[in-house]
């Protein structure tokens, strides 16, 4: 079965017209957004923490990674950069105030995966529309930027977290390699990049070529985390091939992220 879907897949993904969505969720991946928590724990005793969040779309991701690091670390210093082609999503992530019914720009239903609990810590009610609350915005500036562009890592100095999830999907195979490597530029030593959404034999190949460190810790509930990606497998040309270690080379080719400059895991 496991097989003939993989055949069916890349059958999919010859024929499919690759274009780019706005589509996001709050909290979309939980296990990834532990993960980062407790990679953070060891930095927190650091004077900061710099984020970079590529392809950022309406905030939802960034507003995630905030809430959940400032309530962890609430000593912490953290400082992101959120960054998105589109400056019309920009301006919506930007302002943080959603319309619960129909979210502006994004087709999807974006508090699906959130708690009452959460609503209520992360928005202020406004009518029909929830605002980001004041405390999860500070810290964070906007940017419209390219991640192709070959000027960015000069442009934007480097990171200890860079965050490039469910976009090089949406490129053409060859131009993902590329814009994988210009991001990984900016990754400071020791850093870590969270990187899903992308072709794993691309991942695979950058990550081995770079001498990239999977991360170990909760890589088969990061793999497995973004519900949708893996039901939309083998149909669509974004859908998430099932986490196996019968490959030999699962502990790399499933890993969304990523210790950049530091010894690389041998399989
Ligand atoms: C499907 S959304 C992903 C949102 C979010 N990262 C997530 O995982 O939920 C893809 C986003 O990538 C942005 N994007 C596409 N190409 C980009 C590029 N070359 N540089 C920066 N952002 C890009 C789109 O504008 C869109 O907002």
């Amino acid at each position: 079965m496991r097989s003939y879907g993989a055949f069916l897949h890349m059958l999919v993904q010859l024929r499919s017209e690759r274009s780019q969505y706005f589509g996001t969720f709050f909290f979309r991946n939980r296990p990834e957004l532990e993960l980062l928590r407790t990679l953070a724990g060891s930095r927190a005793k650091a004077a900061a923490l710099r984020i970079a969040v590529l392809a950022c779309s309406n905030g939802a991701e960034v507003y995630s990674i905030l809430w959940t690091l400032r309530r962890a670390y609430p000593d912490l210093e953290i400082a992101v950069d959120a960054i998105d082609i589109s400056k019309e999503i920009v301006e919506i992530a930007k302002e943080g105030c959603y319309s619960l019914e129909t979210p502006e720009l994004v087709d999807a239903p974006i508090f699906k995966y959130l708690t009452d609990e959460e609503m209520l810590t992360m928005f202020d009610r406004e009518g029909d529309r929830v605002r980001i609350k004041a405390w999860l915005q500070e810290g964070i500036d906007w940017h419209v930027a390219d991640a192709r562009d070959p000027e960015l890592a000069n442009a934007m100095g480097r990171y200890d977290v860079v965050v490039a999830n469910k976009f090089l999907f949406h490129m053409p195979p060859a131009d993902a390699e590329k814009c994988l490597r210009n991001i990984a530029r900016l990754v400071g030593p020791g850093g870590h990049l969270f990187v899903s959404g992308v072709d794993l034999g691309v991942r695979t190949k950058v990550a081995l070529d770079s001498g990239w460190s999977p991360v170990q810790d909760l890589l088969e509930e990061t793999h497995n985390g973004d519900a949708l990606v893996r039901h939309d497998w083998p149909w669509r040309y974004w859908g998430l091939e099932p986490f196996t270690r019968q490959k030999s080379d699962w502990n790399i080719r499933y890993a969304s992220v990523f210790q950049l400059g530091a010894a690389p895991v041998r399989s």
